[in-house]
């Protein structure tokens, strides 16, 4: 009853149901940190300057319009005028997405598409196992879910336990079922229980590292393997989603192609990317398990992870937990699979020549690499401002060196606010 009441006091007061008929985002203001508590909000933390938010406004309009039937309200909340939201959710870099659930708050991180950003919602909605509990229930899932993980037997056991702390650690980021062989029936190849699967591209895979009874040997190899096994055989890297890729702690396998503004491909590339998908779709036994393979539309992250320009099309491998990166010597033009095969071969067995790394000079090399792609890419998006910006305060700078004796003052980071903390977001992940 008194939450009710709130309720309706919140709408009378803030008047989102006038904003809502336009769009089904909810404006939200101070007045939402009373009620943030009752049901489950899905909020896009604002400031009307940031670009990066005015290109999330359509997708995020899409995404209150797919999520409006659930019990998920979506809401936006400008922080530059209601601060005390920013301060209680400690938001420190815009647009910053929340999933708020009674005491909890998740932060979205990956790509900000409207299916991605609501699968994150979908998948907190819900405890972090769900039950299947009729075998059509299977159709909708294969259906709805590209991926999902599925553990088929009773819910008691040491392999259960695992399953369910390990679907509370990646709540977010995957979906996670439960059922049982009946129900089961035909969907997934079923031997014996309890059996563990990722579903992904029609085919159910089993776990099989539990031919031990050692507690923390079956928890480590199920967490990794489901943190492996999240992604799709060859998805798209983006910005978004390649810190949680590093994760994987496999050697990323990357065709770096060039994809227009409306995500079309030319011919050339896509052929090339077929080139490189077929490897790992044909022989995924010999390699699922040390490569990860995957395609960027991307040339800047390809040039910021190969800290050079990179030519269209090409491969990029990266070793995540050293942070090498390896390209081959053939003109990528010509790659072949056969040649791409021996070529992990070769990064295999450490015989392939490695670049990068995670050395201070490489670091300090990567900086000034990312600098001087900022500071190119804001020149030709808008040279006057460029010369404004940094052009003004060197020639202050050097009015004052000259007069006195200069000291090491040069290295001061004048980076743009909004890159800041984006860049921010990336180092954490
Ligand atoms: C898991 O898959 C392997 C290979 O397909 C199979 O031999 C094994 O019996 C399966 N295990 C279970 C429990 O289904
Ligand atoms: C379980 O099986 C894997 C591969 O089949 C093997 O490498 C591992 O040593 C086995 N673990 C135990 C504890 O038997
Ligand atoms: C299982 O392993 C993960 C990752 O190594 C760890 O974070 C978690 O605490 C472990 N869970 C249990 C119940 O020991
Ligand atoms: C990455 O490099 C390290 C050191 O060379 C090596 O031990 C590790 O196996 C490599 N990772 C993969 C997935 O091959
Ligand atoms: C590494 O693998 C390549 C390709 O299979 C092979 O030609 C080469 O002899 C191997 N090197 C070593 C040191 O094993």
């Amino acid at each position: 009853m008194v939450s009710l009441f709130k309720f309706a006091f919140f709408l009378f007061f803030y008047g989102f149901i006038a904003n809502s008929a336009a769009s089904r985002v909810i404006e939200l203001s101070d007045r939402f940190l009373d009620i943030h508590k009752e049901g489950q909000w899905l909020v896009m933390m604002y400031a009307p300057w940031c670009a990066h938010c005015k290109r999330l406004d359509p997708v995020w309009a899409h995404v209150a319009q797919h999520l409006y039937a659930t019990s998920i309200k979506v809401g936006r909340a400008d922080c530059t005028r209601f601060t005390a939201i920013a301060h209680n959710f400690k938001i420190r870099g815009y647009p910053t997405i929340l999933f708020l659930k009674g005491e909890q708050y998740y932060e979205y991180n990956g790509d900000r598409t409207k299916d991605e950003i609501v699968n994150f919602a979908l998948r907190l909605n819900g405890p972090p196992v769900q039950e299947i509990t009729k075998t059509h229930s299977f159709h909708t899932l294969k259906k709805d879910r590209d991926l999902y993980f599925l553990y088929v037997g009773d819910r008691s056991g040491l392999l259960w336990d695992l399953y369910h702390s390990t679907a509370h650690a990646f709540h977010p980021h995957a979906f996670f079922y439960q059922s049982h062989p009946v129900i089961v029936d035909k969907h997934a190849p079923v031997e014996s229980t309890p059996v563990i699967f990722v579903y992904k591209e029609n085919v159910h895979y089993n776990f099989t590292g539990h031919n031990s009874s050692e507690f923390n040997y079956i928890n480590k190899t199920l967490h990794n393997w489901v943190n492996a096994e999240r992604f799709s055989t060859f998805p798209k890297v983006t910005h978004g989603n390649i810190h949680q890729l590093y994760m994987t702690n496999k050697n990323l396998v990357l065709a770096v192609i060039e994809e227009n503004a409306v995500e079309n491909i030319a011919s050339d590339m896509l052929e090339f990317r077929e080139m490189v998908e077929s490897i790992i779709r044909k022989k995924r036994d010999k390699y699922h398990q040390h490569f990860q393979f995957g395609w960027i539309a991307n040339n800047d992250l390809a040039n910021s992870i190969a800290m050079a320009q990179v030519s269209l099309p090409s491969l990029i491998v990266i070793n995540t937990s050293t942070n090498h990166h390896y390209i081959p010597d053939d003109e990528p033009g010509k790659l072949t699979s056969d040649a791409i095969e021996i070529f992990l071969e070769h990064i295999r067995n450490d015989t392939a020549p490695k670049y990068g790394g995670k050395s201070i000079l490489v670091k300090i090399y990567r900086m000034w690499f990312e600098t001087k792609s900022t500071l190119y890419s804001m020149w030709n998006g808008n040279p006057v401002l460029t010369v404004i910006l940094f052009g003004l305060p060197l020639l202050f700078l050097s009015l004052i060196c000259w007069g006195t004796f200069c000291p090491d003052i040069l290295d001061a980071g004048d980076d743009e606010e909004e890159e800041d903390t984006n860049n921010s977001h990336m180092k954490e992940d």
